[in-house]
């Protein structure tokens, strides 16, 4: 008989269910996705073979010169931050290391390690905390044979960002105990105020993990990277994309170049979106007499808490109104749900809308 461990995502097969059957998207995790046509970009010449198996080495300096300190050595390029958290996770750790998993989070965080039969214990924000992490929790969890310790912010769903000082406490107490800090910095430039400083820059103990596929609303073409002045990362992880996916798509790897250099322009207009249709989330939420939420610092997604059960509600109005949200048993936390508002104005307007119908059918 074969043992099998690895296991279906609930948020992907709520995901593959619904999503692609909507009128209306509020539960997305990034910015509206754009069209090839709409990118204006020069695509002619991309020679459609295989790349080196850490990526196009022009895109690895490209993203280095984002991290203070780093050189395009300290970078790999992968088919997504996905392929990077699961070859971080399979080549640094083995089936005796201990890891801890901030909860909520993007769930392949907690599924991988249990798939690889790590140890992995997951490490819950609390609402009543305002989804700020406390040090005291955090390292109370720390056991002699941890391994690594992963931190979601501006996280996804909560929209929480830890402050620059926690930051700096906890990568003091990692380097102490030789553990590994993975910072999934995926929404970073998303933040509503100023962005915590690029973690990897300021310990070599620390992983930094980000993706195309947020804030630039190309999760299609599956660009992600992870960045680490310790090099025997990059080579741990190397050794595992032999064996996966050997290299990135050239076109993609491409695509990700043109944009990441017009990065700062594409910004302005992508967080100024972002900000106000935020805007329009905080004007709802005020005549919402069933939700509580903690609003969120950064990223395009807010976990308000719903007095009923939340898969019942997101179940309801999806079938019912053809909107799209995601029920907190997805994040392992039953009470809430996601609602996102990276898209076009109009429809997260027309979404809420729905929403309110649904909430009090419900
Ligand atoms: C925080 C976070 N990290 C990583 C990912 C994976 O992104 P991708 O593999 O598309 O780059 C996601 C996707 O939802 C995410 O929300």
């Amino acid at each position: 008989m074969i043992t099998m461990t690895f296991k279906r995502i609930l948020l992907e097969e709520w995901f593959d269910k619904y999503q692609f059957e909507v009128d209306y998207d509020i539960g997305e995790s990034g910015v509206k996705f754009f069209k090839l046509g709409q990118l204006d970009l020069d695509l002619d010449n991309v020679e459609l073979r295989y790349t080196q198996h850490l990526g196009n080495p022009e895109l690895r300096k490209v993203i280095a010169f984002f991290y203070e300190n780093l050189t395009w050595q300290n970078v790999a390029v992968t088919t997504g931050a996905a392929e990077s958290i699961f070859s971080i996770m399979a080549s640094l750790t083995n089936k005796k290391d201990h890891l801890i998993v901030e909860c909520p989070n993007y769930p392949s965080f907690w599924y991988i390690p249990q798939s690889l039969e790590r140890q992995m214990e997951l490490f819950f924000l609390e609402f009543e905390e305002k989804f700020q992490p406390t040090l005291e929790t955090l390292t109370g969890m720390i056991k002699p044979n941890t391994k690594l310790i992963c931190l979601t912010h501006p996280n996804n769903p909560t929209g929480s960002v830890i402050t620059e000082k926690w930051l700096r406490q906890i990568i003091e107490i990692i380097e102490e105990r030789q553990i590994y800090l993975l910072m999934d910095e995926t929404y970073r430039d998303l933040t509503f105020s100023d962005p915590l400083p690029p973690a990897a820059s300021l310990s070599s103990n620390v992983i930094s993990v980000s993706t195309m596929s947020k804030v630039f609303g190309v999760p299609g073409i599956r660009i992600g990277w992870t960045a680490s002045l310790d090099e025997s990362i990059i080579q741990g992880l190397l050794k595992v994309r032999e064996q996966t996916t050997i290299c990135n798509s050239a076109l993609n790897e491409a695509i990700a170049l043109q944009l990441l250099q017009k990065k700062d322009k594409l910004l302005v207009d992508i967080l100024h979106r972002v900000k106000s249709n935020y805007k329009i989330v905080e004007d709802w939420m005020k005549n919402q007499e069933n939700l509580e939420m903690i609003p969120p610092e950064g990223g395009v997604t807010c976990f308000p808490r719903f007095k009923d059960s939340t898969e019942k509600l997101c179940r309801f109005l999806v079938e019912k109104y053809r909107t799209f949200t995601v029920p907190g048993y997805c994040f392992n936390m039953d009470s809430f749900f996601r609602i996102g508002f990276g898209g076009e104005s109009e429809e997260l307007k027309s979404g809420l809308e729905k929403l309110d119908l649904a909430i009090d059918e419900i």
